[in-house]
């Protein structure tokens, strides 16, 4: 059983169950698209690291992992549009079956710049595969082959996603208190 909700969560969204539910899903899905592909997945970190440790544990194909880092100037809830890479691949895209596996995919900067950068790097292919979208605050269209939820415009936290660095630890999404 998960403890008590933390005072500043409101409400769970997205249960532990539902979670595993819809990953379980994801994984068979990929796992029925990439036979004999052996495709790279590229997780940027932080946030994507519970979702990728989650799937990969569920697929039936032969992966290889690795992270990005990307920083958007501005503040924290709120991307600026303004992305650069702090930590590259350390694995050669070129020729590869790329899988991006992204927590959430909010104004779509962040992801569409990194489909800017790989897609330079001469994949065989490229995807992405999202467990959130929060489609309502687009700025950029990017296509989204694997998609977990669909989720309203509020903060989320757990399951990898934070608010100042706390929440990542919750086995839930859930949404954050608005204070005033
Ligand atoms: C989150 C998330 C995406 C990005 C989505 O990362 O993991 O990368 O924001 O936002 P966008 O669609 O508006 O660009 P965050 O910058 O919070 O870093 P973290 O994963 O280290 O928490």
């Amino acid at each position: 059983m998960p403890g008590p909700l933390p005072p500043e969560v409101e409400k769970i969204l997205i249960s532990q169950q539902a979670l595993a539910r819809r990953v379980k899903q994801l994984a068979a899905q990929i796992s029925r698209d990439y036979q004999g592909l052996r495709p790279l997945l590229i997780a940027p970190l932080k946030g994507a690291f519970v979702f990728l440790a989650d799937l990969i544990r569920h697929l039936k194909v032969p992966v290889e992992v690795d992270f990005v880092r990307l920083a958007s100037y501005g503040a924290s809830t709120q991307s600026s549009g303004q992305v650069r890479i702090t930590k590259d691949l350390e694995t050669s895209p070129a020729g590869r079956h790329l899988l991006i596996v992204e927590d959430i995919v909010d104004t779509g900067v962040t992801l569409g710049y990194l489909i800017d950068a790989l897609r330079q790097r001469s994949p065989a292919s490229l995807k992405v595969c999202a467990l959130l979208d929060k489609p309502q605050r687009r700025r950029r269209q990017v296509g989204l082959e694997y998609l977990g939820f669909t989720i309203p415009d509020q903060f989320v936290v757990g399951y990898g996603l934070d608010f100042g660095e706390k929440y990542r630890e919750l086995p839930f999404v859930g949404i954050l208190r608005r204070e005033g």
